[in-house]
């Protein structure tokens, strides 16, 4: 089968987010404003506690899920339908926000590396206001395959017979792949979805170069293949069914309409959201 090819290479934008967390964020960005289904990509990475210390204090969300998956360090989460979880090393926590939540995200960790991305998912217009749930999805629940171009972890979706614990709304894979030097991996990707490839570490050959803090976006045929020379690389991949949906976006809200950011608006400073 064809390789995809890429449409369009991306660095993504510095900015700060919930009581000033230092991030770049990938998707969501004048560069992308979003990736059908998928509304933003942040990318939290830093060594210095000063970048990331402040948090994420209670904040609301509706319409869409959103995906944490941590490589380093420790947050916990707590959010209005109870829910509490910790997110420890190469752990994944994904909220389904449906019709309205307030959550928190706070490290634990006062020193030291924190490293990881969260993903907003579109819900589909049928789903928006669906009850709000949590999927706190610890790392030894996320298989690891060991190939001999080396591993590709599967949070979402399917790979080669191995399906990962994440479940989604509309279908999606998601995956972290380590690349070995010299080595390469084809990954086939349905056909019609939207595709990103996120290299956070090394260089690697997919049709185009690519390099540690670049997001590709493919054309949606084929397969995607990535090639390292002497480096091994890690690449966040991530893939879905496009909604074609109209996406209105309002803060921490997505829904279809305007009528209906407005009215999110009303329904949390009403105290709606439970
Ligand atoms: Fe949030």
């Amino acid at each position: 089968m064809n390789q995809r090819k890429i449409v369009k290479t991306i660095t993504g934008m510095k900015t700060s987010d919930g009581a000033g967390v230092n991030l770049t964020r990938i998707i969501g960005s004048p560069e992308l404003n979003m990736l059908d289904p998928f509304l933003l990509l942040d990318e939290f990475g830093s060594d210095n506690p000063d970048d990331y210390i402040a948090g994420f204090p209670y904040h609301p969300h509706r319409g869409f899920e959103t995906i944490t998956y941590m490589l380093n360090g420790k947050w916990q989460h707590k959010d209005s339908a109870g829910n509490k979880g910790k997110l420890g090393e190469g752990s994944v926590q994904w909220m389904t926000a449906g019709r309205g939540i307030v959550h928190s995200e706070m490290p634990i960790q006062t020193g030291g590396l924190a490293h990881g991305f969260q993903l907003w998912l579109n819900l589909p217009k049928a789903k928006k206001m669906i009850e709000p749930a949590y999927q706190d999805i610890h790392a030894d629940q996320i298989p690891i395959l060991k190939e001999v171009f080396g591993t590709v972890k599967v949070i979402s979706g399917e790979y080669n017979g191995t399906i990962g614990p994440g479940k989604s709304h509309t279908p999606v894979m998601i995956m972290d792949i380590r690349l070995s030097p010299e080595s390469e991996i084809t990954i086939p990707v349905v056909g019609g979805w939207n595709a990103f490839g996120f290299i956070y570490e090394g260089y690697v050959k997919s049709g185009e170069s690519l390099t540690k803090g670049q997001l590709a976006v493919y054309n949606t045929e084929g397969n995607i293949n990535f090639k390292t020379n002497g480096t091994q690389a890690s690449i966040y991949l991530v893939a879905g069914e496009p909604l074609n949906e109209p996406v209105a976006r309002g803060g921490p809200f997505v829904m279809n309409t305007r009528g209906e950011i407005l009215k999110a608006f009303e329904d949390y400073q009403n105290g709606n959201f439970t």
